[in-house]
C-alpha cells in the first residue's frame, strides 16, 4: 500500500514563477552565488532541511500559549520534560540553534592540544573544534567512500581507527568522540545502533566523553528500524531513546527534527560539565530556562518534538525521499546510494565529465538546476571543500563532487519533487552544454557563503 503523510495543508505560501530570462539575470547579479539569490526568485528551495519545514496547527497552538517569563517559564517545564523523556539525560540547556550548542559545549569541554573525532564533522561543529584550539579528525568507515555501494550503514564511525587513535600516541589528547547521526557530511546516511554501542564501548575502556551530534535523530532511529537486524519491530521512538542513553549528552539542532524554525538544546549526565556550560550558556545565550529562546520558540519544538518520532510521518517522508532518488536515477544521474532522507546527493562529477575539478562541476550543477528550473540547492565539491591558493586557484579538489538536495519537512509535495527530477533530467540529456565556472574573489573565511564566480 502506498504510504502518505499523516496530515493535510491548511495554510499554504505561494512559490515564486520566474522566466530563464530572469533567473540569467538574477544569478549573474549574485555573482553566480546561491547564497546571494534573493528567496523570492527561487522556486524550489532546496538549500537546507534546517528551519525550513512547516510547522503544525498543534506547534502554532502551543506557541500561541506560550509564557515569556524571563525565568522559570511554563514553556521551559514543557520543554524540559520533552528533552528529558527523549534524551534521559538529567541535565538540559535551551540554545537558541545547534552551533550555539557546539560552541557552549566545545568551550567547556575541549581547548589547544585537544582532539575531537567524529564520523563526519559537520562544518560549523568543526569550526566550533576549531575555534577552542582543538583539531577536529573525520573517521568515516571505508564503507563510505564508495558512493555507489548500497552498505545500510555508511554513516559509522571506523572503529578500527577509533581504536588506533585512542590507544596511539594521540590517544591522550582526545577530549571528545561525536558521532553525527545521521551523518550530514557523509551523504546523508545513517548510523547503526551497534555502532553507537562499539563507540561507547571504547569511550568507556579510553575514559573520553562520547557525545552525539542528534541534529537527525528520527531519521537515524527510522532507518535504523528498516535497516538493523533486530530493530524491526521497534518503534523510532524507543531506538531513539536507546541512541541518547548511549551516549554521555548531545548537541541538537532542533530545526531539523525539531520540526521547527530555530531552537536547539545541549544535554549532558555530567553535573560538572554542565555547571561550566551554564555558565557559559548565560554569559553569550540567554538564562538557563530560554537560552536565546522566545517562550514560543520552546513551545514549538516540544511539539515538534512530539510529532517527529509518528511512524507514519517518517514512513512517508522517507518514501518521499525514496521516490526522488527512483525518479533522478531513471533520468541517468548517479546519487550517492544508498538514498538517505533529509537530501539526496548528486553525483555532479560523473554528470559532467567534461568539467575538471577546477571548473566546480557541483558548482555548475546546482547553476543549472536554477537557471533551468529555479531551484535552489548547495554544492558540496571542490569549491565548499577543495583548499586554494591566493589566487584563488583550486590546488586540492574534494575527493568527491557532489551536490545536495535538501528536503525541507512538510513543505513541497510530490508533484514539486517530480519538477525537480524533471528538470534534472532535461539537463542530463545534453550535459556537456552545462558550462565551467571559476572564482573570481573569495573572503579568507566563511569561503563558500561570499565567493564571487563567473561563468567560462
Ligand atoms: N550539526 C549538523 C549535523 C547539521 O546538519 C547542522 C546544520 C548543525 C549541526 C548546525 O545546526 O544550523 O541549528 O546551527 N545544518 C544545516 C544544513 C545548516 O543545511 O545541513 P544549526
Amino acid at each position: 500500500m502506498k504510504s502518505f503523510p499523516p496530515y493535510r495543508i491548511q495554510v499554504v505560501r505561494e512559490i515564486p514563477i520566474t522566466t530563464r530570462q530572469e533567473r540569467e539575470e538574477v544569478l549573474a547579479g549574485a555573482a553566480y552565488n546561491m547564497f546571494d539569490v534573493p528567496a523570492n526568485k527561487v522556486t524550489i528551495d532546496l538549500l537546507t532541511d534546517s528551519g525550513t519545514g512547516a510547522v503544525s496547527a498543534a506547534q502554532e497552538a502551543a506557541a500561541a500559549g506560550a509564557d515569556r517569563s524571563y525565568a522559570g517559564s511554563d514553556s521551559y517545564f514543557r520543554f524540559r520534560e520533552v528533552v528529558a523523556e527523549l534524551t534521559g539525560q538529567p541535565h538540559i540547556l535551551p540554545v537558541h540553534q545547534g552551533r550555539a550548542a557546539e560552541r557552549v559545549l566545545f568551550g567547556s569541554a575541549l581547548g589547544p592540544g585537544r582532539i575531537s573525532l567524529s564520523n563526519t564533522h559537520f562544518d560549523t561543529t568543526r569550526a566550533n573544534v576549531e575555534l577552542t584550539g582543538a583539531e577536529a579528525r573525520d573517521l568515516p568507515c571505508p564503507e563510505a567512500a564508495d558512493l555507489d555501494s548500497t552498505d545500510p550503514f555508511k554513516g559509522n564511525i571506523d572503529l578500527d581507527a577509533l581504536e588506533r587513535t585512542l590507544t596511539g600516541p594521540d590517544g591522550g589528547r582526545v577530549g571528545q568522540v561525536l558521532v553525527t547521526i545521521t551523518n550530514n557530511g557523509g551523504g546523508g546516511q545513517p548510523v547503526s545502533m551497534a555502532n553507537l554501542r562499539a563507540v561507547r564501548r571504547l569511550c568507556d575502556r579510553h575514559g573520553v566523553p562520547f557525545f552525539l551530534d542528534a541534529a537527525r535523530f528520527a531519521e537515524n532511529a527510522w532507518l535504523v528500524t528498516q535497516r538493523e537486524p533486530g530493530y524491526g519491530g521497534h518503534a523510532p521512538r524507543e531506538v531513539a531513546q536507546e541512541a541518547f542513553r548511549l551516549a554521555d549528552g548531545c548537541v541538537t539542532s532542533l530545526k531539523k527534527d525539531g520540526i521547527a524554525p530555530m531552537g536547539a538544546f545541549i544535554a549532558l549526565r555530567d553535573a560538572g560539565l554542565a555547571q561550566r556550560c551554564e555558565a557559559n550558556l548565560i554569559a553569550t545565550e540567554g538564562f538557563r530556562t530560554y537560552g536565546g529562546l522566545a517562550g514560543h520558540d520552546l513551545e514549538r519544538v516540544a511539539q515538534g518534538l512530539r510529532e517527529v518520532l509518528d511512524p507514519h510521518y517518517l514512513r512517508a517522508r522517507t518514501a518521499e525521499t525514496a521516490h526522488l532518488a527512483d525518479l533522478i536515477n531513471e533520468a541517468g544521474v548517479d546519487i550517492v546510494r544508498p538514498a538517505g532522507i533529509h537530501a539526496l546527493y548528486l553525483n555532479a562529477g560523473r554528470l559532467l565529465p567534461h568539467i575538471p575539478p577546477r571548473g566546480f562541476p557541483g558548482h555548475a550543477l546546482a547553476c543549472e538546476l536554477y537557471l533551468a528550473g529555479g531551484i535552489r540547492c548547495a554544492e558540496l565539491g571542490s569549491l565548499y571543500l577543495g583548499r586554494f591558493d591566493d589566487a584563488h586557484e583550486l590546488v586540492a579538489p574534494a575527493p568527491f563532487e557532489l551536490v545536495r538536495l535538501a528536503i525541507p519537512r512538510r513543505t513541497y509535495t510530490e508533484s514539486h519533487l517530480e519538477y525537480v527530477a524533471d528538470v534534472l533530467s532535461s539537463i542530463a540529456k545534453n550535459p556537456e552544454r552545462v558550462p565551467e565556472y571559476r572564482v573570481v574573489d573569495a573572503p579568507p573565511v566563511l569561503r563558500h557563503f561570499n565567493l564571487r564566480m563567473r561563468q567560462v
